[in-house]
């Protein structure tokens, strides 16, 4: 699926980026230029960072809200 239609980046692609270390939507940028044109995909960006835990992403909430992402998981609870 893809995230980014202005430079053709799906889904797997901004995962990899963030396997690979990415942590912001700016260093997925550096990657691969998604987000980096109209700039609509930005908020689904942020949201597979806040899934994938690369960072802490109010955004993320937001997104699940507008239905744009999964819901955050809640942390684990200490037993
Ligand atoms: S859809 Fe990603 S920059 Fe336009």
């Amino acid at each position: 699926m893809y995230v980014c239609m202005c430079h053709a980046v799906t889904e797997a692609q901004v995962k990899q980026q963030i396997d690979d270390g990415a942590q912001t939507p700016r260093e997925i940028a550096k990657g691969c230029k998604a987000g980096t044109d109209c700039g609509s995909c930005v908020r689904r960006i942020q949201a597979l960072l806040g899934e994938h835990g690369a960072r802490p992403c109010p955004t993320a909430r937001l997104a699940a809200k507008l239905g744009l992402a999964e819901p955050e998981q809640p942390a684990a609870q200490a037993a």
